[in-house]
């Protein structure tokens, strides 16, 4: 039996380039591993099967834990079995990528489980094409996603941050997120790429986002005034996160904020990838090659 956390994220930053001829949007973001995580258990069996815990969600094909497990047995050419059981706790729809971390566990876990001996570099196409941010999964901490987000490059982890989630009684649809973008004001000019060094504090989705659900804004009106140095929409939301300079602060902005009806205020802080590695990753002589610490 292997046991594996799957993590969440919140973008930093999100910036779109422009819509594309395959009808997926040029991205370049800052993507970023937080404490917060699903678990996923997978022990020998010879159909595959999948049970969840802790949410609705349904453990059908359209599961991506089904489609990753799908994808990878294709990839080591024949159907494989194996039993999984998801516990939930990254919430649904809410643009931390739990469903993309459960996925690229999943990877992992097979890989490890069917004794594939796959490297990284070969776990990271089989990602990207289970969906744009799987690939982001397999590498954990700060990275520069591009491309459809897809495109990875590992940044050095900056230092610690504690953040405090607003998470509304509601989930979005990305789909839904993206085609309220291109259905809003054209800008003059698209946004040059960003330098990934001075990546900018924004997430163009959020405006789109606003249209569908005007009460996100002011979620991350009041994520401010109780002192947040940066608030914005994490993805395509529901999800309104607040950086905050120490955990009491965060703390103390949560308690404030948690009363707000509906709404869920959770306190977390950014994972470094060290620490990803260690707590995502399978035991020793088990990880991908390339993903060794
Ligand atoms: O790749 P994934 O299946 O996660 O994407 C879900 C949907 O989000 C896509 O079908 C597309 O509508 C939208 N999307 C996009 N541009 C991206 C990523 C996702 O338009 N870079």
């Amino acid at each position: 039996m292997i046991a594996l956390e799957a993590f969440a994220k919140v973008n930093r930053s999100l910036v779109v380039l422009g819509l594309r001829p395959d009808g997926y949007h040029e991205i370049d973001t800052l993507f970023q591993t937080i404490d917060l995580s699903d678990e996923i258990r997978f022990e020998e069996e010879n159909r595959l099967t999948l049970s969840i815990a802790g949410s609705a969600v349904p453990a059908d094909d359209s599961n991506l834990v089904l489609r990753a497990a799908r994808v990878l047995s294709e990839r080591a050419g024949g159907a494989r079995g194996a039993r999984l059981h998801l516990s939930k706790r990254i919430p649904v729809g809410a643009g931390l990528g739990g469903g993309s971390a459960d996925a690229a566990a999943t990877l992992l876990g097979l890989n490890a489980l069917w004794r594939l001996g796959l490297t990284a570099e070969e776990l990271r196409p089989v990602a990207a094409a289970v969906g744009s941010d799987v690939a982001f999964f397999l590498c954990g901490g700060r990275a520069r996603g591009t491309g459809r987000g897809e495109k990875i490059e590992p940044l050095p982890d900056p230092p610690d941050e504690s953040l405090v989630l607003f998470l509304p009684p509601f989930g979005m649809a990305t789909p839904e997120v993206y085609r309220a973008l291109d259905a809003g004001p054209v800008p003059d000019s698209l946004p040059p790429r960003p330098d990934s060094s001075a990546m900018p504090d924004r997430n163009d989705l959020e405006a789109a986002a606003e249209r569908l659900r005007p009460e996100l804004s002011s979620l991350r009106s009041a994520l401010v005034s109780q002192g947040a140095v940066s608030a914005r929409l994490s993805g395509s939301g529901s999800t309104v996160f607040g950086v905050f300079r120490s955990e009491p602060e965060a703390r103390a902005a949560a308690a404030a904020l948690g009363r707000r009806e509906g709404v869920r205020a959770l306190v977390t802080r950014t994972l470094p990838r060290a620490e990803w590695r260690r707590r995502a990753l399978p035991a020793a002589g088990n990880e991908p090659e390339g993903l060794k610490p």
